[in-house]
């Protein structure tokens, strides 16, 4: 609950990430840029606090059922750790966190190139029974390049069967 990494380092639009994560986090951003494509940084560490006031928003809005599939309970965020980032488009920005964003150029180009730098689309439509949310194209986990390497090699997508961990919301 009062988990704060002791090396977040802030990046593009004062959002915050751990340091391991920052200069992958640069290349990724740059590169893609290189091929005229803008990722635009919308969000990096959330603190307890800020995951709590997120959940009880999509509570208050969705329902407990598919509220649980589109935000992690407050304790439970990748974003707390802050090796996770959402990211959005500069070509349509209407469709930042939204399912649009995975039809974007900015949506298919993170889709090829993540595991390049280090990080995984963390929730897509082809593992959502495994990770228990919605798919979300701009919702990126780092794990750092030989990790994306080794599941590519083995065909695996989620951590859940990397680690053999239990997803969410059943993750209680
Ligand atoms: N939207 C993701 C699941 C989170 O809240 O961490
Ligand atoms: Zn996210």
């Amino acid at each position: 609950m009062d988990y704060l990494p002791d090396d977040l380092v802030t990046v593009a639009t004062g959002e915050q990430v751990r340091s391991e994560v920052a200069d992958d986090l640069r290349d990724m951003i740059d590169a893609a840029a290189d091929d005229g494509v803008t990722l635009t940084m919308q969000s990096g560490y959330r603190s307890y606090a800020y995951q709590q006031q997120i959940f009880g928003n999509m509570l208050g809005v969705y329902g407990r059922e598919y509220a649980e599939r589109l935000s992690a309970r407050p304790g439970y965020s990748e974003h707390q750790t802050g090796l996770a980032v959402d990211l959005g488009g500069a070509s349509k920005p209407a469709c930042d966190f939204d399912p649009c964003f995975a039809t974007t150029p900015e949506g298919r180009w993170i889709a090829k190139h993540v595991g390049e730098y280090g990080f995984l689309v963390r929730y897509m439509k082809a593992n959502e029974d495994v990770t228990g949310y919605s798919p979300e194209a701009w919702h990126l986990r780092w794990v750092g390049r030989s990790l994306t390497a080794q599941m590519a090699e083995l065909g695996v997508s989620t951590l859940e069967e990397v680690f053999d961990v239990d997803g969410g919301p059943d993750y209680r």
